[in-house]
């Protein structure tokens, strides 16, 4: 990581435009090329991401990155243990997130938005209502990190309270943004934390940890159709009161 040359208050952020750049070239890629990222960047890229705030610098943040045999092994595993959950609903039972990442109950508008993306992604993978193989298919590529070289897996120490997923939200974001300032793409994936049993044993995880999201990351392959797809947002003015 290179240091600052002057200090954190008197550097100026030149260029704006790259700054905006990482932010908003940043998008979940769910396909890659096989090419690997040097060991070097990946441990610059961590050493930044480290940068981000958490509460009374406690920092929380715990990283596996599985490259190679290994991860071969675990993408193995976990596939074949989503095919048998598939084929056999019953088992879901064994296969329990840590934490709930999403809620029991979905409400409007967050339903809305979470169905305008899984129909969005679908319809640009040609996959309409109902054709359960495609969809199945596709969610079996996030065991596989969408073909990524590198992947990640994020715990947190579970003595921590919930501030300190929040701070861990900033992490990941500066892991993707480092990511895109090394021409890298990502993808975060909570479709792992159902896995995490699985996982730990795979990574050496303790007991004390809990599974925080998956990641995959490398050079995004720009031919796939799938890196086409582009999510909306909600307009700032639509969530922002001014109070003046
Ligand atoms: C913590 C987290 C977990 C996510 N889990 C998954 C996942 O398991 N599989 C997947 O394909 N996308 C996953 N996503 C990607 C979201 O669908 C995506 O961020 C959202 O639709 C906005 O699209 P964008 O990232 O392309 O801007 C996840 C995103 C976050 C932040």
């Amino acid at each position: 990581m290179k240091e600052l040359s002057s200090s954190q208050v008197s550097t100026v952020i030149a260029d704006q435009h790259s700054v905006d750049a990482a932010i908003l070239s940043r998008f979940s890629a769910r396909a890659y090329l096989n090419k690997a990222v040097d060991k070097t960047v990946l441990e610059d890229l961590l050493a930044v991401a480290a940068r981000a705030p958490s509460g009374t610098n406690t920092q929380p943040w715990n990283v596996y990155v599985v490259q190679g045999a290994g991860k071969d092994n675990l993408v193995n595993e976990v596939c074949a243990a989503n095919e048998a959950m598939t084929a056999n609903p019953e088992l879901a039972k064994e296969y329990v997130e840590a934490y709930d990442y999403y809620p029991a109950k979905w409400v409007s508008p967050f339903i809305d938005r979470r169905r305008e993306c899984g129909f969005g992604l679908y319809g640009v993978l040609g996959i309409t209502k109902g054709d359960k193989d495609k969809m199945q298919f596709q969610h079996q590529q996030n065991f596989r990190f969408f073909g990524a070289p590198v992947g990640l897996i994020f715990t947190i120490d579970k003595a921590l309270g919930r501030g300190s997923l929040f701070d861990y939200g900033m992490f990941v974001q500066n892991v993707m943004l480092a990511a895109r300032a090394r021409g890298l793409h990502t993808c975060p994936q909570a479709a792992w934390n159902n896995f995490h049993k699985i996982i730990f044993k795979h990574v050496g995880a303790q007991e004390n940890e809990m599974m925080v999201c998956g990641m995959s990351l490398g050079y995004a392959d720009e031919s796939a159709i799938v890196n086409t797809f582009k999510t909306t947002r909600v307009e700032a003015s639509a969530f922002t009161k001014w109070i003046e």
